[in-house]
């Protein structure tokens, strides 16, 4: 019975005058004890049902209220309001679940704000906001599969477990299950992991990359695609505990090739989305702009949301090196006029307002930075022969800051061991990590894309935890 529903968007596209068809969903809002707006979560765009006055029972009526469940069934006929071309009239009106409007939290007209939705995160999914973001969320992991598909690169799942820390920065959630209340010891007084599930201590995974670049030394060219956290005490816009990460990774490519096939994917990504989900994007663009009327002139993008995916589209990334990025930050008005926060020198890791200064004021888009200062690199990325960078690169793009890290990776034995004692990365449980130098070693390269950074990207959310149907942030992690 169920199987014989056409989803409304197919209706709203479809011929089907003065056909009966049966559609299902939920409540948007009942008008004049008439006029029903229906959604089913296939498009943002509600399906008119009128109940004729007289023929429903007032009891049936009564129970039509936001976010009650209908299954509707009638005739389609050309409609006489505005904005829509066809409507539904009903002929039969069931209540699948009914939706007690006293207490149910979500009232449409009152446009709820991001922050509360957040709160009742498991019911906005039932906004126009969140049903298109997540509709958007959908096509670019679609797209991310396609765009590697198509070029020949294998899909590698790495393992959400490990011993390891791939980029050694410490930021982890330790996996155990060993009684916290009585943690076994040994004779030192250091917690006894001999004893733990996998005999020695292990956490979630920071990224899959040592991994993939295991399998891209034998596959070739291989992209990962899923979870990473991070203990990062990060209480930002753009920071997740739990976030997507793709992150391919290439044998035989080196940085040049790296920052291509980088900048490549990013534009058909948005290209894919603005193709299959215009109508989101269209909503989203409103919604951006509605929301930048609110702030002071100097603070709203020069560009709405389609004209931004435009631009990007259309214009090469900037690449400039990370010594002419600290000279542009030096000469900058900003700097002189003391306006950044944090101190800005070669050297420095830059922040969040140095990125933002590069891509929003000075170039005016994506920016990509190679040549980072080894010092704040990780341990794996190929060292220069400056003796003092690194062959990495990070593409910056407008109101995000950071939405990749990449680099070349060091493919000399000698030389990856002495910047791994250098940085204190336990080079004898990374063996299985160097064999892949000691055995047919090849210049390689890879990127790690954040991918609820891209979400927000395209879908002009201002917070990363809009962009995720359910974000782990410090001290929040309901639903
Ligand atoms: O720059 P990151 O730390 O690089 C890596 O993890 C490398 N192993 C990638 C590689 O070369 N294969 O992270 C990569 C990207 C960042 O540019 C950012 O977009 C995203 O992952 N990211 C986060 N996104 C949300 N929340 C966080 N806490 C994030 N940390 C990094
Ligand atoms: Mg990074």
């Amino acid at each position: 019975m169920f199987s014989k529903r056409i989803k409304i968007k197919d209706l709203l596209q479809s011929e089907a005058e003065n056909q009966a068809v049966t559609v299902m969903g939920w409540v948007r809002s009942f008008r004049n004890n008439q006029f029903i707006a229906l959604n089913d979560g296939s498009t943002n765009n509600n399906v008119q049902v009128v109940a004729e006055l007289g023929k429903f029972d007032e009891q049936l009526l009564k129970r039509i209220t936001p976010s009650a469940s209908l299954k509707v069934t009638g005739l389609v006929i050309p409609s006489l309001g505005k904005g829509q071309k066809i409507e539904i009239k009903a002929e039969a009106i069931e209540v699948l679940g009914d939706s007690d409007p006293e207490t149910y939290p979500l009232q449409l007209k009152n446009r709820p704000s991001l922050e509360y939705l957040r709160e009742i995160a498991h019911l906005r999914f039932r906004t126009n906001t969140f049903g298109a973001v997540f509709r958007i969320r959908h096509t670019l992991a679609f797209a991310i599969h396609k765009f590697f598909n198509d070029k020949g690169f294998v899909y590698l799942h790495t393992p959400i477990i490990t011993a390891s820390d791939a980029e050694g920065a410490g930021e982890m959630f330790r996996v155990t299950t060993l009684p916290l209340e009585n943690l076994p010891k040994n004779e030192d007084g250091s917690i006894n992991f001999k004893e733990d599930f996998f005999g020695r201590s292990s956490n979630l995974t920071v990224s899959g990359q040592l991994e993939g670049e295991l399998a891209a030394t034998a596959l070739g060219e291989i992209y990962t695609f899923g979870p990473t956290f991070r203990a990062e005490n990060s209480n930002t816009p753009r920071h997740l505990a739990e976030f997507w990460m793709i992150e391919p990774e290439m044998a035989f490519y080196d940085l040049e090739d790296n920052m291509n096939l980088a900048e490549e994917f990013i534009k058909f990504l948005i290209r894919y989305t603005m193709e299959h989900n215009r109508e989101d994007l269209l909503f989203l663009a409103q919604r951006l702009a509605d929301e930048e009327k609110q702030l002071p002139q100097d603070k709203r993008s020069e560009l709405g949301l389609m004209e931004k995916l435009d631009f990007v589209l259309n214009n090469a990334f900037e690449r400039i090196t990370y010594t002419e990025a600290i000279d542009i930050l030096l000469q900058s008005p900003a700097y002189k006029k003391k306006k950044f926060q944090y101190p800005v020198e070669w050297g420095i890791d830059m922040q969040s307002e140095h990125e933002r200064y590069l891509v929003e004021k000075h170039f005016k888009k994506p920016v990509i930075v190679t040549n980072y200062p080894a010092k704040i690199k990780a341990f794996y990325m190929r060292q220069n022969d400056d003796g003092k960078t690194v062959a990495a690169m990070d593409i910056l793009a407008p109101g995000i800051g950071e939405i990749v890290g990449g680099s070349q990776r060091e493919e000399r034995l000698d030389r990856l061991e002495q910047r791994m004692k250098e940085m204190n990365v336990p080079s004898g449980e990374l063996w299985w990590y160097l064999d892949t130098r000691r055995f047919g070693s090849v210049p390689h390269s890879g990127f790690g894309l954040g991918f609820e950074r891209m979400v927000q990207f395209v879908t002009g959310m201002s917070n990363i935890r809009d962009a995720i149907p359910f974000p782990r942030t410090p001290k929040s992690v309901e639903f």
